[in-house]
């Protein structure tokens, strides 16, 4: 375990040489301000929130979510989607030291260690132990968010190809709100060029961070893609 900035604990993963939230933003911190905040500015008011976690790893972003619900006294129905490889990982998580945060949701952490899944009559939440890739295939028109937090575009390609935003646009709702940490033009690219308007996250005290959208969002500062492009001729997205 490694202590983050804002004194919530991370993971190294030595298989992806990377930590699995940036120890400078803080990993409680990052869920919160670069997923959680920026999904939440646009989806509140809806009966039933359809939450797609890419990818599940330590489970930030899902317990962030139930902590922000919590702390807002929302009352909508959230059903959480969540993929994950890492088996043993998820096993694991009984174990993992929690920021204080989160110390309500014990019983739901280790409801998903042992059976992968968690029900009551607020949360639906299921991590589906594999590939991410043949996972989100099974979904149209489905999500209201997805937080698109797997490891860095360079350690992991397969979950940031043009391949890859076609299907996560295919799963989610013209309506709907992407989040992710990655600013890089690669990225943008790749869910521009499948009909995503991309914005810019950005505050005071984290690092820039992306929300994108099949649908205009007037939260946010559009970033000018057609801009982006002609200073960067030779920018491509990612392919399988
Ligand atoms: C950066 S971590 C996710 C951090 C997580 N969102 C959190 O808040 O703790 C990336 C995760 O993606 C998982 N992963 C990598 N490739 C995958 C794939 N093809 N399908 C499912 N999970 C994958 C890794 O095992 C790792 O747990």
């Amino acid at each position: 375990m490694t202590l983050s900035e804002d004194g919530s604990y991370t993971a190294y993963s030595k298989e992806y040489e990377e930590h699995y939230h940036s120890t400078r933003d803080g990993a409680l911190k990052e869920s919160l301000v670069k997923h959680v905040e920026p999904a939440f500015k646009i989806k509140q008011n809806q009966d039933e929130i359809n939450i797609l976690d890419i990818c599940f790893g330590l489970g930030f972003n899902t317990l962030a979510t139930l902590y922000y619900y919590k702390q807002n006294s929302l009352t909508s129905k959230l059903n959480i989607y969540s993929p994950e490889l890492d088996e043993t990982l998820v096993a694991s998580l009984q174990n993992f030291t929690y920021p204080k945060e989160f110390e309500e949701f014990k019983s739901i952490i280790d409801s998903i260690c042992k059976d992968g899944i968690y029900e009551d009559e607020n949360f639906y939440i299921e991590v589906f132990l594999g590939d991410a890739r043949e996972y989100v295939k099974k979904f149209e028109n489905k999500f209201d968010i997805v937080y698109q937090d797997a490891f860095s575009p360079s350690s992991n390609p397969m979950l940031w190809t043009k391949e890859y935003f076609s299907d996560i646009k295919r799963s989610i709702k013209e309506e709907g709100v992407l989040t992710t940490y990655s600013i890089a033009l690669a990225t943008r690219l790749a869910l521009y060029e499948n009909g995503f308007n991309i914005y810019l996250n950005c505050g005071e005290n984290f690092r820039d961070a992306t929300v994108a959208s099949p649908s205009s969002l007037v939260a946010f500062k559009e970033v000018d893609m057609p801009h982006k492009i002609s200073c960067n001729p030779n920018a491509r997205p990612l392919r399988d």
